[in-house]
């Protein structure tokens, strides 16, 4: 009895978590902060999809929307402990893992559109990123895209003296933190999961984030005046646990890398529109007025908001911004 309950522990030992040829079927958790009805949500659930048709049931994708099971930073650390497969982390959130440089796509105004960004990504500035990943035990395996920005408060931010003194949510990015103090905001970062509370409550004055986040959060519910600014990028990295990941099965990982493809394309193809139709949603349910700047307003915050870049350089280091300036064919400082 005692000798089989030593060759158990032995076998749970050095079969965590790198071996995962004696799970049938193998499991991915896939954990994520935000609706299934996002751009995010939906590529969750199309990697679902493809993963288990691809291996023909070998691989079960658990996808665990809404802070269900991890919140914001816990959902890193559980990846790492291996208690999760996978995420998609906005990349606003890799500081604490000591990869500052991946906020450096949180600077504002930097990327034109959404095809100049995806462009960036598919370029060398992406996979240099990802190699920061890969001494935390983290792989990198896609960018997925959720769009640009709004801000909003329950008073109308159209000039940059409009945020003098309050309260912003940020989801972890230091960047963010500055372009918000260059405009005489007190930023704060909060897990996702809270905010609509803290807006709600008035923990916090006001929040950025994206057309189709606000719409299933219901941010637009308790914020009075919403800026359509689409100052500052949002995009996720789909990561893995390395150990888990290199321990599969080479014919499971191709399926696998095949499905990560198929749902990356699927998710990037159809951000703007879901992004779109969501502030059209939130245009529709009369809960909160949408402000747009004009080419004089919006230089304005620019302007404002400039020192960040200068900032940025001690943060985030020259060789990424080198690298953006390179891709993005832009000047920076
Ligand atoms: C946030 O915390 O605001 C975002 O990272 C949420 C998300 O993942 O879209």
């Amino acid at each position: 009895m005692r000798k089989w309950l030593l060759a158990a522990a032995a076998i749970a030992v050095f079969a965590a978590p790198g071996t995962v040829l004696a799970q049938n079927p193998i499991i991915i958790k896939f954990s994520h902060v935000v609706a299934n009805d996002t751009p995010k949500g939906k590529g969750a659930l199309k990697f679902k999809e493809l993963a288990e048709k691809y291996t023909n049931g070998k691989v079960k994708v658990e996808v665990y929307p809404n802070s269900s099971l991890f919140k914001d930073k816990e959902e890193i650390e559980a990846l790492q402990l291996g208690s999760v497969q996978m995420l998609a982390p906005s990349t606003a959130k890799f500081a604490p893992l000591g990869a500052k440089e991946f906020e450096a796509l949180d600077l504002p105004w930097l990327f034109k559109d959404d095809a100049t960004y995806d462009k960036a990504m598919k370029g060398p500035v992406g996979k240099w990123l990802f190699q920061k990943l890969e001494s935390k035990g983290i792989s990198g395996l896609a960018y997925w895209d959720n769009g640009f920005h709004m801000v909003s408060a329950n008073r109308p931010l159209i000039n940059p003296a409009d945020f003098q003194g309050i309260k912003m949510r940020i989801s972890g990015s230091k960047i963010a933190d500055r372009y918000f103090r260059d405009v005489g905001a007190i930023p704060q970062i909060m897990a996702f999961s809270e905010v609509y509370q803290a807006l709600q409550t008035g923990v916090v004055d006001g929040c950025e984030n994206t057309p189709s986040n606000y719409l299933t959060q219901k941010f637009h519910e308790v914020q009075k005046h919403i800026t359509v600014s689409y100052h500052a990028h949002l995009q996720y990295a789909v990561i893995v646990n390395s150990k888990f990941w290199n321990g599969l099965p080479p014919e499971i990982r191709k399926e696998l890398d095949k499905a990560m493809a198929e749902a990356t394309d699927y998710t990037n193809s159809i951000a703007q529109k879901e992004n779109a139709d969501a502030l059209e949603a939130i245009k529709a349910s009369g809960k909160t007025t949408l402000h747009y700047l004009t080419p004089e307003q919006k230089l304005a915050w620019q302007k404002a908001m400039q020192p960040t870049y200068t900032w940025a350089k001690g943060r985030v280091g020259q060789e990424v911004l080198d690298l953006l300036a390179k891709e993005l064919d832009i000047k920076m400082n």
